[in-house]
């Protein structure tokens, strides 16, 4: 199992006194201690940067039990208990005489335990680290969240092969993601995409390419983060010079957008918010590459990196997003698309249908049909008159038609346009209102 470098002086602590004396200022929580989403209390670690508790998130009746950065002014969440489900006001955790974490819903019923696997605990803590601890007479850790960590992991922190970490659905969802890093048994510490409702695994779209090796993951009590193999070898993620954790918060976490980030936060705060030291992989719109799914965004969407690299997902014209709150889920036809009457060759131009140009955008693989096509113009009329095909590729040589839905949307490069397939209307827009922001910002950013 993995352990944690915790603070020594901690330990020490809980051998010099009695258990039976230990109060929650003092980061020690005694059996019989409970937390309950209606008295707003959390048990908090001995210099206070940490906190277990209740958190409210979308509305003030839902709470999600989690620890958090509790000097950080956002309160950035680190861990939560059941994976991300919240309960309703009303519900408890409580450390009972029995030595169990239980966490029961506004009905009373237990809906998660800490599962401890060695002996019982007689208390537990909040770490300075972030590590919420249950520990046993011999202040032995029977159980720790840094073992069963969601989507970020702290300084202090070891992971042994065979860890997964999972992101979360979106950035204020904290259901698990569809993005997966794996601490792969064979020391290759690997990005997946996963279809969560199959849980199939689909190709790794970044690694550490360290397989063959003995190794664990460590995230140093100074901030940087390595593979070590069991000869001693090192193998940095990390890169250059970091920031102290004397004067910076750290963390890594494996974002929702499926780029896994390690940030600092100044603990004298000035303003700053959370900035990323690095990330993996450097372009996420172009990493996913997988012969099934949808890519980085979602079907019949295209990925843009913004200023601060991360990715936004758009919809092509006359395309709007499945889920107004979740961008990332993909796009939809706002029209019924084109008819393939029975007995119809197909072939006949569909007059009530037009094409539209997105420049620089495209659709990579996945073709329905390629033609050698140097005019643009017939390049459309293929399009048109096929009632399959939703977009066409024109790369200035070539013409390559699709169908729905589209994956693996970004921006691509020299020549390439997609012609996309849209109900004929007054509007001669060519250039989309999302289009012509990117296009701003893609000139200032010099790319
Ligand atoms: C923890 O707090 C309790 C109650 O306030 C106190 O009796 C105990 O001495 C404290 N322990 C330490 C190590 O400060
Ligand atoms: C809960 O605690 C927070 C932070 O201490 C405070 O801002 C808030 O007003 C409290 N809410 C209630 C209902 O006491
Ligand atoms: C979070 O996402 C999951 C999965 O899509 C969904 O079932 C759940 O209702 C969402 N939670 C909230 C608070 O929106
Ligand atoms: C953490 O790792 C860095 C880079 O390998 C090293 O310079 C530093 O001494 C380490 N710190 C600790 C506390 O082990
Ligand atoms: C550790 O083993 C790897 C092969 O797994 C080897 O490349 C490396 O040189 C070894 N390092 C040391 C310090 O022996
Ligand atoms: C890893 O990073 C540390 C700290 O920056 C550096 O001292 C060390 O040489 C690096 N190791 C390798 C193998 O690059
Ligand atoms: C996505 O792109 C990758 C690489 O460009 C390609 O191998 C894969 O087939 C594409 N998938 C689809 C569904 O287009
Ligand atoms: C297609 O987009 C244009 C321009 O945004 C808009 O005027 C038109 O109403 C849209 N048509 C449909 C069917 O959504």
């Amino acid at each position: 199992m993995a352990s944690a470098l915790d603070n020594p002086l901690l330990f020490l602590l809980v051998l010099l006194f009695p258990l039976s004396a230990m109060a929650q200022t003092n980061g020690t929580i005694s059996l019989g201690s409970s937390l309950s989403t209606s008295d707003n209390s959390s048990w908090v670690s001995p210099s206070g940067y940490f906190a277990f508790g209740f958190k409210p998130v979308a509305d003030k009746n839902l709470f999600l039990l989690a620890i958090w950065f509790d000097k950080v002014p956002e309160k950035t969440i680190v861990w939560s208990a059941h994976r991300g489900n919240l309960v309703l006001y009303g519900s408890k955790v409580e450390l009972t005489s029995s030595g169990q974490l239980v966490l029961s819903n506004n009905q009373g019923q237990e809906i998660w335990t800490a599962q401890v696997t060695t002996g019982s605990a007689t208390s537990a803590a909040v770490l300075d680290t972030g590590n919420l601890v249950l520990l046993n007479s011999n202040s032995g850790i029977t159980w720790q969240s840094f073992d069963h960590s969601t989507d970020t992991i702290l300084p202090s922190q070891i992971l042994d092969m065979g860890t997964t970490l999972s992101s979360r659905e979106t950035e204020t969802n904290y259901s698990s993601g569809k993005f997966e890093l794996r601490f792969q048994t064979d020391g290759n510490l690997v990005l997946y995409t996963t279809n969560l409702l199959t849980n199939y695994l689909y190709n790794a779209y970044w690694s550490s390419g360290t397989a063959g090796t003995n190794s664990q993951m460590i995230f140093n009590q100074s901030g940087y983060i390595y593979l070590r193999q069991t000869n001693g070898s090192v193998h940095n993620l990390t890169l250059g010079n970091i920031v102290s954790t004397r004067d910076c918060y750290h963390r890594a976490t494996l974002d929702f957008d499926g780029v896994f980030r390690q940030y600092i936060y100044p603990r004298n705060w000035a303003g700053e918010s959370w900035s990323i030291v690095w990330s993996v992989p450097s372009d996420i719109c172009t990493a996913i590459a997988e012969s099934i799914g949808s890519g980085a965004c979602g079907f019949n969407s295209y990925c843009i990196l913004d200023y601060t690299q991360r990715p936004r997902c758009y919809c092509p014209p006359n395309y709007s997003y499945l889920d107004s709150s979740n961008t990332f889920k993909g796009c939809k036809p706002d029209f019924v698309p084109q008819s393939c009457e029975p007995g119809g060759s197909g072939e006949e131009p569909r007059p009530q249908f037009q094409m539209t140009e997105l420049p620089n955008t495209n659709w990579p693989m996945s073709d329905s049909e390629g033609y050698n096509s140097k005019n643009e113009d017939e390049c459309r009329g293929r399009c048109l008159g096929d009632c399959l095909c939703a977009l066409a590729i024109f790369t200035g040589v070539n013409c390559y038609t699709k169908k729905l839905p589209l994956s693996n949307g970004t921006i691509g490069t020299g020549t390439t346009k997609a012609l996309i397939k849209v109900p004929q209307g007054n509007s001669t827009s060519q250039f989309p209102f999302q289009r012509e922001m990117c296009f701003s910002f893609l000139e200032q950013e010099g790319i």
